[in-house]
Parts: C-alpha cells; structure tokens; sequence
C-alpha cells in the first residue's frame, strides 16, 4: 500500500516520477548556476527557532488576513505561469485546491486559463500578477482582473530581461500551450518572452515600467497594488513613497537572477522600511511550517508557495494542491504550540535566532 505524502518534498519526489523530464526541469530550475534558489533553502535551515514551554497552547488560531481579506491561514499560492505542464485541470485545478484549504490564490499573466476561466472555479479570494508588456496590454489584463473579481494587482518587478534558464535551453524547452489570457492563439508568446513562461528567448519588446509610471498604473484601477520582487530597504523606500499597499519579498524561487541573496534574508531590511505603511510577504524557499513561522517572526505577515503547487498539482490535481497545503497547515500548527505561541497575527519576540551579521543583531520582529 502506498503511504500519502507526509511533507512536501514526498510530493516533490513524486511530481518528479509522473512528469516529463523538460516539465519538470522547467518548474524546478533555477538561474545560472541555482545559488539563489539553493540559498533559498540553506538560509532558512540557517535560522533556528527559541522555543517556549509550560504554557496554554490548547488553542491555536491560524487566521489571518492579507490586505484585509480572511484567509485561514498564513500561506498563499504564488502566481506562477502555466499549470497545464502539471495537469489538464491547470490553474482551475489549484484554485479548487487553495479554496479548499481556504487561502488566496496569485494568478499569473502567463496562466494558461483565462482569469476569467479561474474566477469562474474559484471559491477563495483572488489577486492578479500583471507583467508590464506594454501600456495598452497592461491596461487590458488590469481592467479585466477588476471585472473579474480580483482582490489586488500584483506587479512583478524583479524580470527586466528575459532570463533563459540553461536546463530549458539544454532541453529545448518550449511550453506547448497558449496563454489563456490572450485568446487562443500564440501570438501573445512574444510579448511574454522574458517573463517565466517565455517559450523562446527573445528580448522583451517592450521596456519596463519605472517608478514615476506607477502612479499610471494605480489609476487604471481601485485595486490595491502589491511589488512582487522587491529585495532592497533602497526600492522598498521608494515603494512606500509611491503608496503601495504590499511588498512581496521574493527571489523569484532564484529563477530570474542568480548570485544574490536569499528572499528570507532579504526580509528585515524590507521590514524596518515598510513598518504600518505596506504589507510585507515573503516566498521562495517555503517548504516547512517552520519556515513560515520563521518567516513571520521576522516581520512577514504571510507567505507564499510556488514549485510546491506544481508538486501537489502533479500529483493530485487540486486535491494535491489542497493536501501540500495542508501539510503546511498542520506543521504550522504544531510548531506554532511548541514554541509557545497561540496566534500568528500575535508572535512574542524572540522566537528565532539568525546567524550573526545577519541584521546587525536585532531582535524579530
Ligand atoms: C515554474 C514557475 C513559473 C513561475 N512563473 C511566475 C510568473 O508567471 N510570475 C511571477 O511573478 N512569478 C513566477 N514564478 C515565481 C513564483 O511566483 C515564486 O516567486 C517562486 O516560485 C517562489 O519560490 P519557490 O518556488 O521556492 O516556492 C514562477 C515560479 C515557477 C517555479
């Protein structure tokens, strides 16, 4: 008899066995050499949790909100491009997944069902990731998400350039479907390249958006908008400045750049920056309850998952995105008591320990 997985990484091992080589290989590369998206792992192995006994954790409370919206615990989907490669339910099926583990759902520009599609399955709340290709695009894809019921705009920041990932150029990678959101017709392909989802590599034909443009942006909707990829107190600064209602701190799970540090690392700067202006969340490298907590120790008020969808999506459909979710859920919840604390909106200081140089030393959150 076969067990269900009892962590993640038994859903990524067995995503790895049911999908093709280049599929797979494409969801779990990262850039040039993978440091980041190693990094991303050894930095949060890196921290290690103060906890504290001899007190009343019978009770455990888990909600919280993003944005003002309830979700029922502090992990999130991350927007990432075109989940066909996993399922033939794709983006429809682990929306299914997030809303029956009742968290909130970033959709991708580069998904392959429309929004529209995804809206229509979905039973949790919803925020659209936009890619700048263009201000006639832009304006297109954020007016339909405000129709269509999406809670926020997430802008990605962190993809100037197109970023071809070597085990996809080594394997010829070119993802077979078209992007839902651009009809059925593969003429958007060129427009996306770049992005995560480019099926070939040529430059972006659009330059990206600046600072001075998100006042553009902010007035083609009444959505709060969120910065995907900030990793600087510099850009958070200049973030908070322009009034955005997020910040999700985030390496791009190490897929677009590579060298820098981790998303975990990076946090505190963003934090001390953002304090009672902006949201702040985190992903890349979530694999753990304990991650989590770590995470929200240090100043997140959630985070976000991204390979892992496509792990539980492989092997499951939406009930494996629901059941990784709820693997994450449930080593939360357990690490949560047996560091003594009852509520994630509520963490005391001095859960964690960080290794020395990290934050010149100061206390979390
Ligand atoms: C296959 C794949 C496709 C992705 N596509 C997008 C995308 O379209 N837009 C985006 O903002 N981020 C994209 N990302 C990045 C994720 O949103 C997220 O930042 C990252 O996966 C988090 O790291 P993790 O995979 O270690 O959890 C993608 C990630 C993966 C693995």
């Amino acid at each position: 008899m076969r067990l269900d997985p009892v962590n993640l990484y038994d859903y990524e091992a067995r995503a790895q066995q049911v999908l093709p080589h280049a599929n797979w290989d494409f969801i779990a590369g990262g850039s040039k050499d993978e440091i980041t998206t190693q990094r991303n792992r050894s930095a949060f192995d890196a921290i290690s949790l103060r906890p504290r006994f001899l007190r009343d954790v019978s009770e455990r409370k888990l909600e919280t909100t993003v944005l003002g919206t309830p979700i029922s615990f502090p992990v999130m989907i991350c927007p990432t491009g075109g989940h066909k490669i996993a399922h033939p339910d794709g983006e429809c099926g682990t929306v299914r997944g997030a809303g029956m583990s009742k968290t909130l759902m970033m959709l991708s520009t580069s998904s392959h069902y429309s929004m529209e599609e995804v809206a229509k399955a979905a039973s949790g709340p919803l925020w659209f990731q936009l890619y700048h290709r263009g201000y006639e695009a832009t304006q297109m894809l954020v007016q339909r998400a405000e129709n269509a019921g999406y809670k926020a705009v997430v802008l990605t920041v962190d993809t100037p350039l197109p970023a071809p990932k070597e085990r996809d150029i080594r394997n010829r990678y070119e993802n077979p479907f078209p992007l839902g959101n651009f009809g059925a017709t593969t003429e958007a392909m060129p427009e996306m390249s770049g992005t995560d989802e480019a099926p070939n590599w040529q430059p972006a034909r659009v330059p990206a958006l600046l600072w001075k443009e998100l006042d553009w942006l902010r007035s083609l909707t009444s959505l709060p908008l969120v910065l995907k990829g900030v990793r600087t107190a510099e850009d958070a600064h200049v973030a908070v400045e322009c009034g955005v209602n997020g910040i999700l701190v985030s390496t791009h799970g190490g897929r677009q750049m590579d060298a820098t540090l981790s998303a975990i690392e990076s946090l505190p700067e963003i934090v001390d920056v953002c304090k009672g202006q902006a949201e702040v969340y985190l992903d890349s490298g979530v694999r753990r309850g304990s991650d989590v907590l770590k995470a929200l120790a240090m100043g997140a008020r959630a985070v976000g998952v991204g390979r892992p969808l496509y792990w539980g999506l492989a092997v499951d459909g939406a009930n494996g995105v629901h059941g990784m979710l709820e693997l994450l859920r449930a080593e939360l919840d357990q690490v949560l008591g047996y560091c003594g604390q009852t509520d994630v909106q509520n963490l005391e200081r001095g859960l964690i320990t960080v290794p020395s140089g990290w934050g010149n030393g100061k206390m979390y959150p």
